[in-house]
């Protein structure tokens, strides 16, 4: 895509994104749950990482507060050399929508909005030229190879179109970072590999992607594997 964030090699930068002693605990009426413990982990600049483990290991916990949709209850998490984590909820807001892009189990589109529309959606707030908005979506749906649907409902679409139209919203600001969370899981294999290629282009074209997944075969294609179990990563994979 001729607008994705050019990255030359001076753009490397091994600790574009730093979780140092990430704990979340979550208060419920049975008692507290410790859904991270201590999490450290560093991933450069470019990096496509697959974040794998069983259910409720924590995954979505990670996920979610790297994205700044939640906040931690220890440690911090440092992008691009800024701690998400002491921002205020307005900057917190402004960092979601400027910097990341989320694509979620369901694909989460408004039902009653067209495949355009849908992707148009993230734009609207922004201060930019209708034509600019335009040719983004005309560019998020094209890599996305959803562009013989725009016209669509959700409701008309397969899964795995579903699911290529939510990864065409999540692009379609322009993020530097990509989180996806169980993107294939409602999906059969053949379109579940459609959707990891997909967000293998996204990872070329220059973009920093994590994907959180159980799913065995999807997370062979990554070519970095961080394994979490109760909240805790497997030794040695900060
Ligand atoms: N909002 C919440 N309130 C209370 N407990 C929560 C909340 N979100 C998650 N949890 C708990 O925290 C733990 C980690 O959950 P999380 O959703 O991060 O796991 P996961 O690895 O994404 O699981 P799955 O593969 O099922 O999506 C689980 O025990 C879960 O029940
Ligand atoms: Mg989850």
């Amino acid at each position: 895509m001729s607008d994705a964030p050019s990255r030359s090699s001076d753009d490397h930068d091994p600790s574009y994104i730093q979780v140092h002693e990430l704990s979340k605990i979550y208060s419920r009426t049975d008692g507290a749950v410790h859904a991270l413990q201590g999490v450290t982990l560093t991933v450069a600049r470019g990096e496509i990482v697959g974040l794998m483990g069983p259910s409720g290991s924590g995954k979505s916990t990670l996920l979610n507060l790297i994205g700044g949709l939640d906040r931690p209850t220890e440690g911090r998490v440092v992008v691009e050399a800024t701690d998400i984590s002491k921002l205020s909820a307005d900057s917190l807001a402004l960092y979601r929508r400027e910097k990341v892009g989320f694509v979620f189990q369901d694909a989460r589109l408004i039902p009653a909005l067209t495949v355009y529309e849908n992707v148009m959606l993230p734009l609207v707030p922004m201060q930019m030229p209708d034509d600019e908005k335009r040719s983004r979506v005309e560019m998020s749906l094209e890599e996305c190879n959803i562009t013989h649907r725009a016209q669509h409902l959700p409701g008309e679409l397969s899964g795995g179109e579903q699911q290529r139209t939510a990864v065409a919203r999540a692009m379609v600001n322009d993020p530097h970072i990509i989180l996806a969370d169980e993107p294939t899981g409602e999906l059969d294999p053949e379109n579940a590999a459609r959707i990891v290629d997909l967000l293998r282009q996204i990872n070329r074209d220059g973009r920093t992607v994590l994907v959180a997944s159980h799913d065995a075969n999807a997370m062979a294609q990554m070519p970095r594997l961080i394994k979490i179990r109760e909240g805790q990563l497997e030794d040695g994979q900060a």
